[in-house]
């Protein structure tokens, strides 16, 4: 049956299978902890960071992750791999719920590791996992941060993934943060006016714009837009023609935002505005408030932390905290 198979393999064209992590940076914002651990191993609860990436790519559909990594790497990779010393003596002792946790971990998704031999931008980092990513659509899900999903909305990557295989076009998700904050995000300018909608299902569709410009880390006064890139991306593979001769801009660094906004000279690419919660673990204060939220979120300690936390407000106000 010809017609069939032909069927099939435009389907799976369209299957967003496989995403690239970029795990590469160095951390500086929190020496000396990331001396030695790479800081997507920094610790929201009990397990790393880059857990909770890898689980939101994965719930997304993703089955192969093309982890881009630095210095410090083997602690990543030794994460998702089997640690036979600690599961024996779990298995013997009978601690069945945290083994069944660690084998999901390791479970979770293929991982390949490649190693980002130098620094050169999130552009070059991305690029590093062409050979891996082939011809394939792919999601890109920045390694220090978290985006959590309340309410059982879905996450941005799952949103970005499912609107790729209806559309086939190009995405990023997108969050409104104040003036202050502007040049510190790759920044949309959207075609806000001419909201389009998906529907997913028949109680789940979402609003997205068309991307007409983007810029790199711009001053407010550069542009009127306050629709900051989140880190959730998904592209077609043509991007990576672009990368290929991306020349470094902003911080002589070779922008993946330079490169989508090349990309939008000739292809649609689409913003959509994030649903949940998102947690850049990757600063210092974000970092402590996704541990205290992520801690609030978990029944062993929801109780007693609150409790902690009522009482230290208290304090606070009073002005008696030393
Ligand atoms: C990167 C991107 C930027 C994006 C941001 C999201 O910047 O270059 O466009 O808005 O991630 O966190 P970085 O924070 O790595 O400097």
């Amino acid at each position: 049956m010809p017609h069939f198979k032909t069927f099939e393999i435009l389907k799976a064209m369209k299957k967003v299978r496989k995403a690239v992590i970029p795990a590469a940076g160095l951390g500086t914002r929190f020496l000396p902890a990331t001396k030695s651990v790479p800081k997507e191993m920094l610790t929201i609860v009990d397990a790393p960071i880059i857990f909770y990436v890898v689980e939101e790519a994965v719930k997304a559909g993703i089955e192969d992750i093309v982890l881009i990594a630095g210095r410090g790497k083997h602690a990543i990779e030794d994460f998702f791999d089997t640690s036979y010393e600690v599961e024996d003596k779990l298995s013997k002792d009978g601690k069945i719920d945290i083994l069944n946790r660690l084998a999901r971990i390791r479970d979770m998704a293929n991982i390949i590791s490649i190693r980002q031999k130098q620094a050169l931008g999130l552009g070059h980092a991305v690029y590093s996992g062409r050979r891996i990513i082939g011809d394939e659509p792919f999601a890109v899900l920045l390694g220090d941060e978290i985006t959590v999903n309340l309410d059982n909305q879905s996450s941005a990557t799952e949103d970005l993934v499912r609107a790729f295989e209806q559309t086939e076009q190009s995405s990023l998700s997108v969050m409104k943060v104040a003036e202050d904050q502007v040049s510190k995000y790759g920044i949309a300018e959207v075609d806000e006016p001419n909201k389009q909608t998906l529907s997913f299902s028949s109680h789940h569709s979402v609003d997205f714009f068309r991307v007409k410009k983007l810029l790199e880390k711009p001053q407010p006064t550069e542009t009127s837009s306050r629709w900051a890139i989140t880190g959730r991306y998904v592209f077609d593979p043509k991007i990576f023609n672009i990368l290929e001769n991306q020349k470094p801009t902003k911080n002589n660094e070779i922008q993946l935002t330079d490169a989508i906004q090349e990309l939008t000279r000739h292809n649609v690419v689409n913003s959509y505005p994030l649903q949940g919660q998102r947690y850049d673990a990757g600063d210092k204060l974000g970092y402590l408030i996704s541990n205290i939220e992520f801690a609030l979120r978990n029944k062993e300690l929801t109780s007693e932390l609150s409790a902690y936390l009522k009482a230290l407000a208290q304090q606070i106000e009073k002005g008696s905290f030393k």
